[in-house]
């Protein structure tokens, strides 16, 4: 049979069944995990792959990054990556969250990563730790704490001492820090990884750069941790296994098998999905490609595939890098932001999954045979076990187009363009390019309250200035990237009704003020208009600059800078030596009206006029219950920051998206097709955790950097999908 429904009925009953967190039965008992974990593994390897106690292993593995969901959030998330079929966790430890000061360390709340390696172990799933330290993840600086930048004489990520110094003191430290949960000690992690994709930017740090490429293998292998270390993207190095990252890798296999015969295959990257930008389409990649490019991969001999990322989560708090990058990291990942799974890309991956584990022992009694090329554009790649006499084949048309009718085994076999049907003993039992469910599934929220009362107290502009200077000063070196915010003011004489302010170089955006009074915002090069109600004469300009996350990915991040550049001109006057002044943070960050302990400082009045740089303030009662899920609807706002009983949730923009284009993602996928909510804000919803609520009185604080109606603001709960009966 061509589709194979019974697949699709089993799916049907473990959800309503199981709902998602599948009962203990299916998953391993105690026992055996116990018997998993607990006593040191063999992790070998050999270009076939990964060998765990002499047992060839072909690993489904899911990023989950633990700082970007809340703790009571983990176990439901890795349960529901457990049924789908996953074996290996794959996620970064974070240096700027976990060292934020030299020498003083963060392991709290959603930095506990010994309590998400636990509840990883007790479920069986096996671990990948990226040590990095660098990143990228769309994460603040790729992971660097914004201190690294301030050692003198410091270059990131080169031959250079104070780096690699500053690199091995947190890599020894946080390697130590699990030892305990090395396979080779008993743990679930069977792989680390150091450095990010470090190949992709070699070129730029020269010889000196292939020099640092080679010590970080050696300083890793050094750290002597009985598992193999990975690089990924890093072809030039012998020491540590590389890895690919990209939409599709299948066609690195032979380049990697030449250059290094005895090393496995292993993917560290497939993007199943795109991180989004601010003014940018909801990132969608249809499961039908992801799972076309995970077959293809295992057909010409992958044993390691990564799904990056399977569960995106949140990026609360000013963690997002960018710049620009928006407060949810869904990423189009088969578990949606809220934990939920998202479908179809679940249950097609799910299905998919359980077929490739159930028949792993025939693909990997064999290397992987040359494929056989069976008409235009079609191929197959037939595994077959000597012992078992069973056969297992990828049967792939790599065409962007036409349906092509090919014969095997004497059997006719329709294949889609673009797909990968699955045969066990010639028979197909799943293709890629099915989809039993129909298309995504937009998430929903339903309102549960609405806010009244809400205190407001708008920024004061008596501003202290701390720092003076001829020129308008580089922002980091002034706000240390402890805040978003830097003032630049400056005097300044109209000449005319209607003057052309131009801020031709800012590094991400500007709130422009004259006199105190709001007159515009600009993302990037920006000019301004001064109307009719700043006459002639003399005045004072006062320019927000707001920088909306630190670059990632970058070479020489070391050198990132952010503020308003010169020139800065007025009309042909270029203002930029007027003298100007200027002060990191805005006035309720410095008053920390964000945190319930403080924010009775300040007289909060009721709602009016809706100001510009304006606090609001939400108390309210709820009474929380286990299967809750919430955001805030944030229509009617603008741009700002969203703080829950001193939790930083994150940056919020209504900014409206743009730039969605058609799904032709037959042939190939890029992250500029197939988006979605065009037209629509970026982002509307932001998840606010339920570990950070409390039963009984909350406290929001939002600040409002441009214009909004706090009162459309509404508590919304996420519709839970499928069912209403579970949790
Ligand atoms: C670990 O397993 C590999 C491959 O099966 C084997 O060659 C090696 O001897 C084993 N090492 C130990 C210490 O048992
Ligand atoms: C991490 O979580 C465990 C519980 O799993 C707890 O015992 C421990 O104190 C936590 N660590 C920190 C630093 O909060
Ligand atoms: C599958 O087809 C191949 C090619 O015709 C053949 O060699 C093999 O015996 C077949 N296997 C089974 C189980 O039918
Ligand atoms: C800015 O002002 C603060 C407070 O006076 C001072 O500590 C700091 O050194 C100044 N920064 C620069 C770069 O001048
Ligand atoms: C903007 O200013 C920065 C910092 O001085 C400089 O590196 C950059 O080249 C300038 N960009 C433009 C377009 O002038
Ligand atoms: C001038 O600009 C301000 C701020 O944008 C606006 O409130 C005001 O209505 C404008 N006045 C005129 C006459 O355009
Ligand atoms: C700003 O105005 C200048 C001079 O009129 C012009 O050259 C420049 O392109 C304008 N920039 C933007 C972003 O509109
Ligand atoms: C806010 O409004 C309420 C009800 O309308 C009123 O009782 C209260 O006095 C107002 N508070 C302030 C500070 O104006
Ligand atoms: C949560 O559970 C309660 C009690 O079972 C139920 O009344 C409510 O509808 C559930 N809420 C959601 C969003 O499923
Ligand atoms: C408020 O103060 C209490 C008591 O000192 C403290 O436990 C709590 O952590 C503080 N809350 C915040 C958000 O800082």
């Amino acid at each position: 049979m061509y589709k194979n429904n019974y697949y699709y009925y089993l799916l049907l009953l473990i959800f309503v069944a199981g709902c998602f967190v599948v009962d203990a039965k299916s998953l391993d008992s105690v026992e055996t995990v116990a018997a998993k974990f607990g006593v040191p593994l063999n992790v070998s390897y050999d270009h076939r792959s990964l060998i765990i106690n002499g047992e060839r292993k072909l690993l489904l593995s899911a990023s989950i990054h633990y700082p970007r969901a809340t703790p009571s959030m983990w176990r439901p998330v890795l349960e529901a990556t457990k049924a789908a079929g996953i074996d290996l966790i794959e996620t970064y430890t974070f240096w700027n969250l976990h060292e934020p000061t030299p020498g003083t360390y963060n392991f709290e709340g959603n930095a506990n990563v010994t309590a998400f390696l636990d509840i990883c172990a007790e479920l069986g799933l096996y671990v990948t730790v990226r040590f990095g330290p660098y990143v990228c993840a769309e994460w603040n600086y790729g992971g660097f704490p914004f201190w690294l930048k301030e050692i003198d004489g410091i270059v990131f990520r080169d031959y250079n001492q104070p780096f690699m110094d500053q690199m091995s003191n947190w890599m020894t430290y946080i390697v130590n820090y699990l030892r305990p949960y090395y396979a080779s000690n008993g743990g679930p992690i069977i792989l680390a990884q150091v450095e990010n994709e470090y190949g992709w930017l070699e070129a730029a740090y020269g010889a000196s750069g292939t020099k640092y490429a080679l010590w970080a293998a050696q300083f890793a292998n050094s750290l002597d941790i009985g598992i193999p270390w990975i690089m990924c993207s890093q072809d030039d190095i012998a020491t540590v296994i590389n890895t690919c990252n990209g939409f599709y890798c299948h066609d690195w296999i032979d380049v990697h098998w030449t250059a290094y015969p005895n090393q496995p295959a292993f993917w560290t990257e497939n993007w199943p999905g795109w991180f989004q930008n601010w003014e940018g389409g909801v990132p969608h990649r249809p499961v039908q490609d992801v799972l076309y490019s995970v077959a293809r991969w295992i057909a010409y001999g992958g044993s390691m595939m990564n799904y990056y990322m399977w569960f995106g989560g949140t990026t609360f708090g000013r963690w997002t890098g960018g710049p620009f990058i928006t407060t949810s990291y869904d990423y189009d990942g088969a578990i949606d932001e809220y934990g939920y799974p998202y479908e179809p890309k679940y249950s097609q991956s799910l299905e998919f999954h359980t077929i490739i584990h159930a028949y792993e022992h025939i693909i990997l009694s064999m290397n992987p045979p040359k494929p056989i090329l069976l008409g235009e554009n079609v191929e197959i790649s037939h595994f077959y076990s000597v012992e078992t006499g069973e056969s297992f084949s990828f049967l792939a048309n790599f065409g962007a187009t036409g349906v092509q009718t090919v014969q095997w085994n004497g059997i006719t076999f329709k294949v889609q363009p673009w797909s990968v049907q699955l045969l066990y003993n010639n028979v197909s039992i799943f293709d890629t390019s099915a989809t039993p469910i129909g298309s995504p599934v937009p998430k929903q929220f339903t309102p549960i309250k609405s806010f009244e009362n809400i205190g407001q107290w708008s920024e004061s502009f008596d501003l202290t200035f701390t720092n003076y200077s001829e020129t308008p000063m580089e922002q980091l070196s002034l706000t240390r990237d402890q805040t978003d915010y830097l003032w630049y003011v400056t005097k300044i004489e109209v000449n005319r009704v209607g003057a052309q302010l131009s801020l031709p170089n800012i590094s991400d955006m500007v709130h422009v003020f004259v006199d105190n009074q709001y007159i515009a915002t600009g993302r990037g090069p920006t000019n301004i208009t001064l109307n009719s109600t700043i006459g002639v004469g003399g005045h004072t300009l006062q320019v927000l600059h707001t920088k909306v996350g630190l670059v990632n990915y970058a070479e020489h991040m070391e050198a990132t800078v952010a503020g308003i550049f010169e020139p800065v001109t007025l009309d042909s006057v270029d203002i930029s030596s007027n003298g100007w002044s200027m002060k990191p943070f805005v006035q309720g960050e410095t008053l920390q009206l964000y945190n319930p302990n403080h924010s009775g400082s300040v007289q909060w009045t009721n709602v009016t006029g809706n100001p510009p740089l304006t606090w609001y303030k939400f108390n309210f009662n709820l009474e929380l219950s286990s299967n809750m899920s919430l955001a805030l609807d944030m229509l009617g706002m603008t741009k700002g920051m969203i703080f829950v009983n001193g939790y930083n949730i994150g940056r919020y923009w209504l900014a409206l998206a743009y730039g969605c284009n058609p799904c032709t993602y037959q042939g190939g996928y890029s992250p500029s097709m197939c988006q979605l909510g065009c037209g629509e804000p970026s982002q509307q919803y932001y998840h606010v955790p339920t570990d950070w609520l409390m039963n009984g009185e909350n406290e929001i604080v939002i600040f409002e950097e441009v214009y909004g109606n706090p009162e459309a603001i509404t508590l919304v709960q996420r519709v839970i999908p499928y069912t209403n009966d579970c949790y």
